[in-house]
């Protein structure tokens, strides 16, 4: 699967080759690098936001926008975020981030949680489709891809 690879190839560079790109932009404060990541988080919350709205009936199901909101989710998920996981960035080096140093000290499990949520998505995008019956069955497994992920590398608030 083509969007998994590239999601397995820009976490490998993580480590090796984003450190001048942080260097560049550390005087601004949170750095570059981070923002970036964050705002990645945003548009994921904002995207599940649609498609949760439905899944609780707090907006009418509409096939289409929760459709292309779960589109969103796969491409999201399936963008080179490599130079975003910048090495220096984590909640033991800077402020401003709620990334956990665990995340540079394990990436293979970082690389599983972020393949999870490309795949929960996909299933989404075919689900969410189909009936509110099959949105809201298919829920679960993409809230609970975000959640795995918070649970092991995202510092509580
Ligand atoms: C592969 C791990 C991973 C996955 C999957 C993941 N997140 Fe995150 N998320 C993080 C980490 C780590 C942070 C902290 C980033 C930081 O502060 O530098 C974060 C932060 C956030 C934030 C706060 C952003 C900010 O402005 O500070 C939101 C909102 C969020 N995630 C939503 C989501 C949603 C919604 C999903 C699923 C659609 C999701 N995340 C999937 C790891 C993940």
């Amino acid at each position: 699967m083509k969007s998994v690879r590239t999601i397995l190839l820009g976490l490998a560079a993580a480590g090796t080759i984003a450190g001048g790109v942080t260097a560049a932009s550390h005087e601004a404060g949170v750095p570059a690098s981070v923002k970036a990541r964050q705002a990645t988080m945003q548009l994921y919350a904002f995207n599940l936001g649609t498609i949760g709205a439905m899944a609780q009936g707090n907006m009418d199901y509409d096939a289409e926008a929760a459709t292309a909101a779960a589109q969103n989710l796969v491409k999201l998920s399936s963008m080179n975020q490599g130079p975003m996981w910048a090495p220096g960035t984590s909640t033991d080096d800077i402020e401003g981030t709620r990334a956990l140093p665990a995340i540079w000290t394990d990436m293979d499990g970082v690389i599983e949680k972020a393949v999870a949520l490309n795949e929960a998505a996909a299933a989404m995008e075919t689900a969410a489709g189909e009936s509110l019956e099959s949105l809201q069955g298919a829920m679960g497994a993409l809230g609970g891809a975000c959640g795995d992920c918070h649970k092991a590398y995202r510092q509580p608030e």
